[in-house]
């Protein structure tokens, strides 16, 4: 019944796709009960996807930040993980979510937006009301009704992977993002398949891509490992660019490089790490971390982002 109903309204959210875009932060999802952690599973023009919900309601969402910054122009589009903060509590624990509810469709578009703070490495766009709704999982026919998508390209990997995402900071405007326990979204790309993710308007965030069989890697003080890809769309604080790169901070900061590798590309640029640091290409390593705009820096506008996981050159 509900996947009837979810099933004409994303038909009518295709239909009507100048306004979905116009207005992608305004529509309001409609699974606000359905529970943090339920694995949920629906059969979408015909295949089937699979994801984890953290997107908890808005009981969970985090109140407003008073401060506004004032827009200012930055060279560094991507704040990398150079700049990596102590988190406030050390978390090592890794989520697990075993409930199942069958489900019906993925949300319908974001929450609300959060009011950016600070500036430059600082800067804190948009989390999203509740926390975490700004990024989502869509369907292969709404990419195009999105101004910033990211298409999870699995056709390389041989196993199923698991995508997850965080934003760059929580819900407290701390740049601790990345130690994350639970995540706006987890997917899961089956070998050989593709899934879609849209991020609302001055969202910055990054993920990492890793077979759904292991644990999510973390260094001691509880930072995700792996090679990361990073993202920033339509970011208030300059000028509404766009970035992206792929970043090996973190992990070569931990001494751990046995990663897939991760291509990350939009407009024609490339920025790209192979399978355990083997060739870098327009991409973040340790020695560059000081470096700013490595990767991709995009003007003002849509932004369709294509990853490869398990990228081998
Ligand atoms: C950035 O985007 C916002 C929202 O669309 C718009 O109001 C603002 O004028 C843009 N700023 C610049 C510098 O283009």
């Amino acid at each position: 019944m509900q996947f009837k109903n979810s099933l004409l309204l994303l038909t009518a959210l295709t239909a009507g796709s100048a306004v979905a875009r116009a207005h992608g932060h305004e529509r309001r999802h409609q699974h606000q009960a359905r529970a943090v952690g339920d694995v949920v599973t629906a059969v979408i023009d015909g295949k089937v996807a699979t994801w984890v919900n953290t997107y908890g309601g808005p009981t969970q969402a985090p109140a407003a930040p008073a401060a506004t910054a004032a827009p200012a122009v930055q060279n560094d589009v991507v704040a990398d993980a150079s700049v990596t903060p102590l988190p406030t509590s050390t978390a090592v624990t890794t989520t697990t979510t075993s409930a199942t509810t069958t489900s019906t469709a993925f949300p319908t578009g974001f929450g609300g937006q959060t009011q950016p703070t600070g500036t430059g490495d600082t800067f804190c766009g948009n989390q999203g009301i509740p926390y975490g709704s700004n990024i989502i999982q869509i369907t292969e026919d709404d990419v195009s009704t999105y101004d910033y998508t990211i298409t999870l390209d699995g056709s390389a990997v041989t196993e199923d992977y698991q995508v997850v995402f965080w934003n760059k900071c929580d819900s407290n405007d701390q740049l601790t993002g990345w130690y994350a326990t639970t995540f706006p979204l987890t997917v899961t790309v089956s070998a050989g398949s593709t899934s879609y993710i849209a991020v609302d308007t001055n969202s910055q965030g990054g993920f990492v891509a890793l077979p759904a069989s292991q644990d999510i890697p973390r260094n001691s003080l509880g930072s995700i490992l792996g090679f990361w890809g990073e993202f920033d769309f339509a970011d208030s604080n300059n000028a509404n660019w766009s970035g992206f790169d792929v970043s090996a901070i973190q992990a070569q900061n931990a001494g751990q490089t046995d990663f897939p590798g991760l291509k990350m590309e939009a407009n024609g640029v490339v920025s790209s790490i192979t399978t355990n640091l083997g060739a870098v290409d327009n991409a973040y390593t340790a020695d560059e971390a000081a470096i700013g705009g490595i990767g991709g820096n995009l003007p003002s506008g849509p932004v369709a982002l294509t990853a490869t996981l398990g990228f081998s050159g």
